[in-house]
């Protein structure tokens, strides 16, 4: 996965909980052979100690927002409790990767600033791929500016 030119280095706050421990780890590793930095990582040693989702998504999240430019990347066990504590938090847009095609358009259509992935629920091999898919990918602009300026006003005033 080293970066080519649509696939430009891109600079990761990463973090997990338990049950996203050791997929955190796999694509750490990942994402530094192939060029990408790692700014952060969030989370416990290993899958043993359990600590809350919320609070890792939470810190993760604040230094994507204080970093202009860098992306959040974060594991749990399903991806879910993970995506939904980052859309709580303003200039967070999170997706969910569950297949290809969404990844791809989380970044096309959406600019998603953080991936959430979930361990207990994808291989390693899949989990890559989708990783992959979001970076290959870029934001479209035009009407889906518009649209994402709308997203993130929703719930404004
Ligand atoms: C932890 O057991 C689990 O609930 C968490 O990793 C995640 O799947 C929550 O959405």
């Amino acid at each position: 996965m080293h970066p080519s030119n649509r696939d430009s280095v891109t600079r990761f706050h990463i973090g997990s909980d338990h049950g996203g421990v050791t997929l955190r780890r796999v694509l750490v590793d990942l994402l530094q052979a192939s060029g990408h930095q790692v700014a952060s990582i969030t989370g416990p040693e290993g899958a043993t100690e359990s600590v809350d989702y919320p609070d890792v998504a939470v810190a993760v999240c604040r230094r994507v927002v204080d970093d202009p430019g860098a992306l959040g990347l974060l594991v749990c066990g399903s991806g879910q409790g993970m995506a939904m504590t980052a859309n709580r938090l303003p200039g967070i847009r999170a997706a969910l990767l569950a297949d290809v095609a969404s990844a791809r358009l989380a970044r096309e259509h959406n600019d998603a600033n953080v991936i959430c992935l979930g361990e207990r629920v994808l291989g390693v091999e899949v989990a890559k791929e989708l990783l992959h898919a979001f970076l290959r990918a870029s934001f479209q602009g035009g009407r889906h500016q518009r649209r994402v300026d709308k997203v993130m006003a929703a719930g404004e005033g």
